[in-house]
């Protein structure tokens, strides 16, 4: 399949590629954006057979649900059962923004989207070309992250060339995300709100709403007999090609014990790369290391940390040492998504 691949200006949008897009996801095509998370891949969300081609182009499993991405509250209210109160609080506070929230579905969702659950999940993208083309098509718009599955999801229009082209309609290039990471994922269709996909809109934030919120257990556990609440968090995830370990502790400790296993790794022939932090880069030599931003500001690591992921696999290192970051805050989805890479090797220095 040919793949159209246009640029936009976030701050002056061409019409004219807003039209072609939606024409295409209004023909049953499949169209890839970006968000302020990370970029997805769109097809009309009430349209099963367009549903199935996300499934294909991405090699993703059929038993994990999509996301409907919608333009305003008022389109959620015909894709679910009803609207509990704190849902339309979360909504209001936080729509356009990175929050997905998991209602009771209607009749109107097919199956194909929530893998045979009874609830659907849905979100507002805070991204003009993403509202602009949800808008302009006036459907719901599934769309997983633009990657191939078990890959990290992709955060530039060349992460998502690189595992898609040829398999998509049209892929726009609106450069790089600013989150970095995919959005909180909050359920609200049962008695408890639990988070189960922490994200950037955090457990803190939300409980300025939800005085009774829990976050599923199994998002920061390495114990493969806690059965993730998600589908999607079962799966090892946002996988590099190399083999990953986090190194968590004080942070003296955590850069003594990475460079005792450099050398390590190094007397076994094995190509090692560092995943560090701005303030930690000068304690380590002669190795690959790349900063995924400051400690101070975990914002800028959640933008960088899967490119950086990326990167790794493109100088085809044997192994990942990553420090760990504090849990708190946006610190809960970072360490989420460095144990999911890891397929949760962490090591307590
Ligand atoms: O930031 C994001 O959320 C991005 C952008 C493109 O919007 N999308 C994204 O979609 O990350 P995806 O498909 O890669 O992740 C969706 C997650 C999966 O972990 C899935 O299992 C979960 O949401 N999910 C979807 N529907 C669900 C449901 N009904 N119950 C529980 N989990 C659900
Ligand atoms: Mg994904």
């Amino acid at each position: 399949m040919e793949t159209k691949i246009k640029n936009l200006d976030v701050d002056n949008i061409d019409r004219k590629f807003i039209k072609q897009a939606v024409d295409i996801l209004q023909t049953g095509g499949t169209v890839v954006f970006p968000t302020e998370t990370v970029y997805g891949l769109g097809a009309n969300g009430l349209d099963s057979e367009a549903v199935k081609k996300i499934f294909q182009a991405k090699g993703r499993p059929s038993d994990n649900p999509l996301i409907l991405h919608v333009h305003s509250i008022e389109q959620v209210e015909e894709l679910v059962e009803h609207i509990p109160h704190i849902a339309r609080l979360c909504m209001e506070k936080f729509w356009p923004g990175p929050l997905t929230i998991i209602f009771k579905k209607s009749s109107r969702v097919p199956y194909i989207i929530t893998a045979g659950l009874d609830t659907v999940a849905i979100r507002m993208p805070r991204n003009n070309i993403a509202l602009e083309i949800i808008k302009e098509a006036n459907i719901p718009i599934a769309a997983p992250s633009a990657n191939l599955s078990g890959r990290p999801s992709p955060t530039t229009a060349k992460h998502v060339i690189d595992d898609l082209v040829g398999k998509v309609d049209m892929i726009i290039d609106g450069g790089s995300t600013g989150v970095g990471i995919e959005s909180t994922v909050l359920d609200l269709s049962g008695d408890i709100p639990m988070i189960l996909r922490p994200g950037a809109v955090t457990k803190e934030d939300l409980k300025e709403i939800i005085f009774n919120i829990e976050v599923d257990s199994s998002i920061i556990s390495s114990d493969e007999n806690i059965i993730p609440k998600s589908p999607g968090q079962k799966y090892k995830h946002y996988a590099p090609n190399a083999e990953m370990i986090v190194f968590t502790g004080e942070i003296n400790n955590i850069i003594n014990t990475i460079n005792k296993e450099i050398i390590e790794y190094r007397k076994k022939g094995k190509k090692t790369g560092i995943m560090c932090t701005d303030e930690t880069k000068d304690y380590y030599k002669d190795v690959l290391s790349l900063s995924l931003g400051s400690r101070k500001r975990p914002e800028t690591i959640s933008h960088n940390l899967f490119n950086i992921l990326r990167i790794m696999d493109e100088e085809n290192v044997d192994i990942i040492l990553a420090e760990g970051i504090e849990i708190s805050n946006i610190g809960l989805a970072i360490m989420n998504r460095m144990m999911k890479a890891s397929s949760g090797r962490v090591i307590r220095t």
